[in-house]
């Protein structure tokens, strides 16, 4: 039996419950999965093909119930490819969640500033991603039944989700950006001069994930909604040192706005 195959059996097994929204939640958002109602919650180890976490402090769990009306399935906590996992196994989950029944799926994350627009604390629609990650999840022999060997990632974050993120923004008075976030494989932050490439290169932001997600959920033809939340500006920008305590204590000052946002996108 195929792997995704061994999941869903187990899964069929543990809930009823039938998502049609996936949310992964990124560092320091996870909490949006205590306000899911009817939660069951599914950690990753009791699941066949599911590596243990090696990060204190991340859960890694399947929430599966309901919020706003809508059945969601919300991953808090997700695999890193830093923790040494490969793409692919990074990317799994995703499968899972498709497996499951989901046709859309909110990607969340912290990252850093590129543009210098931008301030700690703004939330970002990504508009679209550059893979500096040197790899792909997809490596390897394609399932057709799953998606195409060659996957196009011309709208690999939907317009329409977009714009419906922007309405919802608008209506709750929460500023939003817009822009291209470029996925590193860290876990080194950046140095400056590597920030100034990526600034010519077209990035808005850097962070360590979303896109081998994206790029799965690409294969799966989903539509995807990205948001960032940008903890703190990039190296070089500020003269100071970037500390993950300044991305935790970002990111849960903005847990309200960053609730309310994509409690609302799921609403309507
Ligand atoms: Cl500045 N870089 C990367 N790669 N990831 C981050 C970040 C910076 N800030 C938060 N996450």
């Amino acid at each position: 039996m195929k792997p995704i195959e061994e999941v869903m059996e187990k899964l069929r097994k543990t809930t009823r419950q039938k998502p049609i929204i996936g949310l992964i939640l990124g560092s320091g958002l996870g909490d949006l999965a205590d306000e899911i109602s009817n939660a069951e919650q599914i950690p990753y180890r009791s699941l066949p093909h599911f590596p243990e976490s090696t990060v204190k402090g991340h859960k890694g769990q399947f929430v599966i119930g309901e919020l706003e009306g809508k059945t969601v399935v919300a991953m808090q906590g997700r695999y890193h490819h830093y923790e040494g996992y490969s793409l692919a196994q990074v990317a799994f989950p995703v499968y899972v969640m498709k497996a499951m029944g989901i046709e859309k799926l909110i990607v969340t994350n912290a990252c850093g500033g590129i543009n210098t627009d931008f301030d700690p604390g703004d939330l970002m629609l990504i508009t679209d991603h550059i893979n500096m990650l040197g790899d792909s999840p997809l490596i390897g022999p394609n399932d057709d039944e799953l998606g195409p060997r060659f996957p196009d990632m011309s709208h690999a974050y939907s317009s329409e989700l977009i714009l419906k993120a922007e309405e919802a923004a608008a209506e709750l008075n929460i500023h939003i950006r817009k822009g291209v976030y470029l996925a590193t494989h860290g876990p080194q932050y950046e140095t400056p001069a590597e920030i100034r490439m990526m600034r010519v290169m077209g990035a808005d932001a850097v962070g360590m994930s979303t896109v081998p997600e994206v790029t799965a959920a690409s294969h799966l033809q989903l539509d995807v909604l990205g948001i960032s939340c940008i903890t703190n500006m990039a190296c070089g920008i500020l003269d100071q040192p970037l500390s993950h305590k300044e991305v935790i204590e970002t990111a849960d000052r903005v847990k309200a706005d960053f609730t309310a946002l994509i409690k609302s996108i799921i609403r309507s």
